[in-house]
């Protein structure tokens, strides 16, 4: 089954209850957050304050999504903010495993993000430490973007190194409905969208439509 992951980032700040309320309401499995910090990418966006506030408007799970550097710093205060998943990236982490256990000690599933241009092989040694991987189909730092064509190679890559362990692989950035079969197929189980659900007229139609078609319905 195939998760959607709306992400806020295109969403209204200014009505977020009510935008999180329609993609609710289109079956969304989970919200994703993106936070970030003006250094590890070049744009500011949100941090603990919104996400408790997010936290008590809905209970779908909040997979949080850190492109900060020195995310450890963090990780305790979005967890008691009410993260269920939390999303470092590897090119901001030297000390990955260490990140990822602090993550789990504190009852989060953990998750570790690649960019474009990073090798899925950085993931050889944390393998059996985390729940997730969130491959980047864009740069991060802006919603919006196009979508780049390696990550299927890349997805299916993840999956190979992960064998039979149940972790998610979620793709995030650029993903609209005609790419949602082919990601499916590569193996992707988590399909974040950020401008092709809050930039349609109706959300929650569209977290249905992209559902519809990485099921191939
Ligand atoms: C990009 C963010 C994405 C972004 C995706 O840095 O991590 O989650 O919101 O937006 P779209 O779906 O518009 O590319
Ligand atoms: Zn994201």
């Amino acid at each position: 089954m195939i998760k959607i992951a709306p992400s806020i980032l295109s969403a209204d700040f200014a009505a977020l209850g009510h935008d999180i309320a329609r993609v609710e309401a289109g079956g969304a499995d989970q919200l994703h957050v993106d936070v970030m910090d003006g250094r590890f990418v070049p744009n500011i966006t949100i941090g603990p304050v919104v996400v408790a506030a997010i936290r008590k408007r809905t209970r779908l799970p909040l997979d949080v999504h850190l492109m900060i550097v020195e995310p450890e710093r963090y990780i305790s205060e979005f967890v008691a903010a009410g993260a269920d998943m939390i999303t470092i990236h590897a090119e901001a982490c030297p000390h990955l495993q260490r990140t990822l256990a602090q993550i789990r000690e504190l009852g989060a599933r953990a998750g570790v993000a690649l960019n474009p241009s990073t090798s899925p092989a950085v993931l050889e040694y944390v393998l059996d430490d985390l729940d997730l991987v969130l491959v980047m189909s864009v740069n991060p730092g802006f919603g919006g973007q196009a979508f780049i064509p390696t990550t299927h190679r890349k997805i299916r890559e993840i999956r190979a190194r992960l064998g039979d362990r149940s972790v998610d692989v979620s793709v995030d950035g650029g993903v609209k409905t005609d790419l949602a079969k082919s990601l499916a197929d590569d193996g992707a189980s988590t399909l974040v969208a950020g401008s092709a659900i809050f930039g349609a007229a109706d959300p929650a139609a569209a977290v249905r439509a992209i559902r519809d078609a990485a099921t191939g319905r």
